[in-house]
């Protein structure tokens, strides 16, 4: 076993903590390897940004577990190295099982999410609650979610999303002793959040998705006040970045993702954690394309792979600064 406080990683409380009371919420970003953890670390160091290295089930078989250990330590240290120790979160994403999370703290993950939202209610907390009093004895915050998102995660699946509903979130943070609530107030996973029928046109022609619910999120805000509330599947899908993919052979196809206006507003909210996990898939996307459109002959990785690191830093720049509002909170 082996504890995160040894290895230089934060738990989330006290960043939420300051991220509710100062109006802005925490990046969470999705990291598979090491391009993505030196574009993360890097720009969120520029920006002077808490962060928190948000792996997934799959991410981590992709990874492997010990390799990871060694990269969150790894990135506590680079952070150093590059002049700023931010703080650093090691959080699994999705968690669907009580063997998992366990098993993530101990390899050195400071916070956890069980996500039990497929289960009926009682299911639901009675796996939330039983990860949370294993967590809490290490001193590792959870999140749970209550509300189902659409979108196709590898071991969470949805067709369709169901939102939240308030009157069940007072009662579900009381009896699991969560540190910390995903909602469903239409967000969802993947570059195609919205089908184009859903959308209208602006006047630039530009396809404008439904806004979120946030009724609902005030309906909870109401209910648990100050309480840390987590958005997932909040990527903007920015059209430059797919235009990029389409231009060199990508087929990428209504394409829609969250307006950023929508994000700031929730970040001021009791939003304390927005997710981003397609944006930057789509940034290292476009750049790999233009590499192998534009310059064929190249085949050594670090031509392709140190551009793609070099957007993906832009966009987490861009994300802290004008989004999230976590630039200068570190
Ligand atoms: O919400 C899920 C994240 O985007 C992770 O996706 O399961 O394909 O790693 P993944
Ligand atoms: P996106 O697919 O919108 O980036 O959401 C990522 C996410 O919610 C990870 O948990
Ligand atoms: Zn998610």
């Amino acid at each position: 076993m082996v504890s995160y406080k040894d290895l230089g990683l934060a738990n989330s409380k006290e960043l939420f903590a300051k991220a509710i009371t100062g109006k802005y919420a925490v990046p969470a970003f999705n990291f598979n390897n090491m391009e993505q953890l030196q574009a993360i670390i890097a720009a969120c160091v520029e920006k002077r940004s808490p962060v928190i290295l948000q792996v997934s089930s799959g991410a981590r078989k992709y990874a492997n577990q010990t390799l990871l250990r060694y990269m969150a330590q790894g990135a506590v240290e680079y952070a150093k190295e590059l002049g700023y120790a931010i703080p650093i979160v090691l959080h699994l994403d999705h968690g669907d099982t009580f063997e998992l999370c366990k098993s993530c703290i101990e390899y050195g993950f400071s916070s956890v999410m069980i996500d039990g939202s497929h289960h009926p209610y009682d299911k639901n907390v009675e796996e939330t609650a039983k990860v949370v009093a294993y967590a809490h004895k290490y001193d590792v915050t959870v999140e749970g979610e209550l509300g189902v998102l659409a979108g196709i995660e590898d071991d969470v699946k949805a067709e369709h999303h169901t939102y939240t509903e308030p009157s069940q979130v007072e009662d579900f943070v009381k009896k699991t002793g969560v540190d910390s609530l995903a909602i469903s107030i239409g967000t969802s996973h993947g570059a195609n959040k919205f089908k184009p029928e859903q959308c209208t046109r602006n006047a630039d022609g530009i396809l404008v998705p439904p806004p979120l619910r946030f009724d609902i999120l005030e309906e909870i805000e109401k209910r648990i006040p100050g309480f840390p509330i987590v958005l997932h599947g909040a990527s903007s899908v920015p059209q430059d970045r797919v235009a990029v993919i389409n231009k060199y052979g990508g087929a990428l196809k209504d394409a829609i993702g969250i307006p950023e206006e929508q994000l700031r507003k929730a970040a001021a909210s009791a939003v304390c954690k927005i997710n981003i996990d397609s944006d930057g898939r789509l940034a290292m996307t476009a750049a790999v394309r233009e590499v192998f459109a534009t310059k064929p002959a190249e085949f050594d990785p670090r031509k392709y792979l140190g551009p793609a690191r070099d957007s993906l830093k832009e966009l987490y720049m861009h994300k802290v600064t004008d989004v999230l509002g976590s630039a200068g909170k570190a």
